[in-house]
């Protein structure tokens, strides 16, 4: 079964019962990493790194975070090494993500896209194909920058 960590901070939480719904009927396991409310402010860095974390070792498959644009919670979870999260708004960028970034994680405004997109969104994405071929080598290219910072 694959296992799906799903986080969010106050400002994305507006999506999180579609999407974990929505996973549950596409068979998904859902690990949900929090936060609980959209009236108590968090930090979302918290949420982004929890989340990152679980896919990056192994705990989960995939991971799904919100916050108000879906941009600062997937700047964070892009810091931890082997993450590919994606913000994306239609489903459009949600196929693509998986075809050619293989993106292990996708973020979704709260401010930005509705409960219904999201659930849209989160199918078109979670029931995609990485096509491999030549977007490996481009994935490669990324992990290779990722070395390199390390150093
Ligand atoms: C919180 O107000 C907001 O900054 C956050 O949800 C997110 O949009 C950041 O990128």
């Amino acid at each position: 079964m694959t296992r799906v960590a799903v986080g969010c901070d106050h400002g994305g939480y507006v999506l999180k019962d579609s999407v974990i719904k929505t996973l549950r009927e596409l068979g998904a396991d859902v690990v949900d990493m929090g936060c609980d409310s959209a009236e108590i402010s968090v930090d979302y860095p918290k949420y982004g790194e929890a989340v990152a974390r679980a896919v990056a070792s192994g705990e989960c498959d995939l991971g799904v975070l919100m916050c108000g644009t879906g941009i600062g919670i997937s700047i964070a979870a892009n810091k931890v090494k082997g993450i590919r999260a994606a913000v994306v708004t239609n489903t459009y960028m949600a196929k693509l993500t998986k075809n050619h970034n293989d993106a292990n994680i996708i973020a979704l405004g709260g401010r930005v896209i509705s409960p219904k997109e999201a659930e849209e969104i989160v199918k078109a994405w979670y029931t995609a194909q990485y096509e491999g071929g030549r977007h490996q080598r481009r994935i490669d290219m990324i992990s290779e920058i990722e070395r390199n910072e390390q150093r």
